[in-house]
């Protein structure tokens, strides 16, 4: 068994080297070999390599050419960083790495990354789930050369009016704001495309399904940017004035009661262990109710 080395399959974000988490910064650091995502992670990751690693840009290397490359560092007790752009488990191509890596026995572990879902959220200075607005997101593509699964269809997704996250597609983007028109998103939907977000090149273009097309075209855009589309992105839900039908989320309401804060208390002291508390997945509860914080509670 192959299994002297490891592999790590490293997400290294948007682009911008300052979202490398500190882990994955390590293991760039620390690593003998380095493979990395050159159409899409910039080379200035890849520059954090220790003197003496051998350092290959993966863009023109097949699967297979990949796999050689890593198989010969790991029975050589390498170490090999396998870095990928955004997190590994959006449309990383990682499945079938780790199907041979699995199937030759060798160690590896997934260290995730900042998506580039979540850069341009922030590049936006949007909320992806605004309550009563979406609270839902789908992140997808449009069918090209890869053809979607039963009920993948952006015609089957629009259904749910939510919040869409579309990677991959920003050539087909008249078809795509036809399409979603076509299956009820109205005409003045919000949508951003977000070009090379964590770049120096960055560019954010706003707009409407009835718009967006042309914009993006005018503006030659034709990869590297994600859409996004539904009501959370419009700017205007930034201006407190705007829009009163915005709701505040219950969590830092101080009219609700959870494990953390008792409602009325009007401290948001313990805010972020509020947000820890609701990411567990357990409901924040209305008022009235008895106050669940009790001696010892943490
Ligand atoms: C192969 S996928 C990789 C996605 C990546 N795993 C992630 O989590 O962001 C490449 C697509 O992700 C999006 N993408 C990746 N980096 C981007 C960036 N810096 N700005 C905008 N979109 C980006 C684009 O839609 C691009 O076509």
């Amino acid at each position: 068994m192959l299994n002297h080395g490891k592999v790590y399959i490293i997400g290294a974000g948007p682009g911008d080297p300052e979202l490398l988490t500190l882990k994955a910064k390590r293991i760039i650091d620390d690593a003998d070999v380095i493979i990395y995502a050159d159409s899409l992670v910039p080379e200035e990751i890849a520059g954090f390599a220790k003197d003496g690693a051998r350092v290959y840009g993966s863009k023109e290397m097949a699967l297979p050419e990949i796999m050689d490359v890593t198989m010969q560092a790991v029975a050589e007790g390498k170490t090999v960083a396998r870095i990928q752009s955004g997190d590994p488990a959006l449309y990383g191509a990682t499945l079938e790495q780790m199907r041979i890596l699995e199937a030759e026995g060798v160690d590896y572990e997934i260290i995730p990354g900042v998506s580039a879902a979540f850069a341009a959220a922030a590049a936006l200075k949007v909320e992806l789930t605004v309550p009563e607005v979406s609270q839902t997101v789908i992140m997808t593509r449009a069918e090209g050369r890869v053809p979607m699964p039963e009920g993948e269809s952006l015609v089957d997704l629009a259904r749910h009016g939510s919040t869409l996250v579309i990677f991959l597609s920003v050539t087909r983007m008249f078809r795509i704001a036809n399409q979603l028109q076509d299956a009820g998103y109205p005409a003045d939907t919000p949508v951003a495309v977000a070009y090379r977000v964590g770049w120096p090149d960055q560019q954010i273009i706003r707009g409407t399904l009835a718009d967006i097309a042309r914009k993006v075209r005018d503006a030659k855009i034709t990869l590297q940017a994600l859409i996004i589309v539904g009501k959370a992105v419009d700017p205007n839900l930034l201006d407190p004035a705007s829009d009163e039908r915005v709701a505040v989320s219950h969590l830092y309401s101080d009219a609700y009661t959870h494990l953390y804060r008792r409602a009325g208390q009007g401290s948001h002291a313990d805010a972020d262990r509020a947000e820890l508390y609701e990411a567990g997945g357990y409901e924040v509860q209305p008022e009235p109710t008895t106050p669940t914080l009790a001696a010892g509670d943490d």
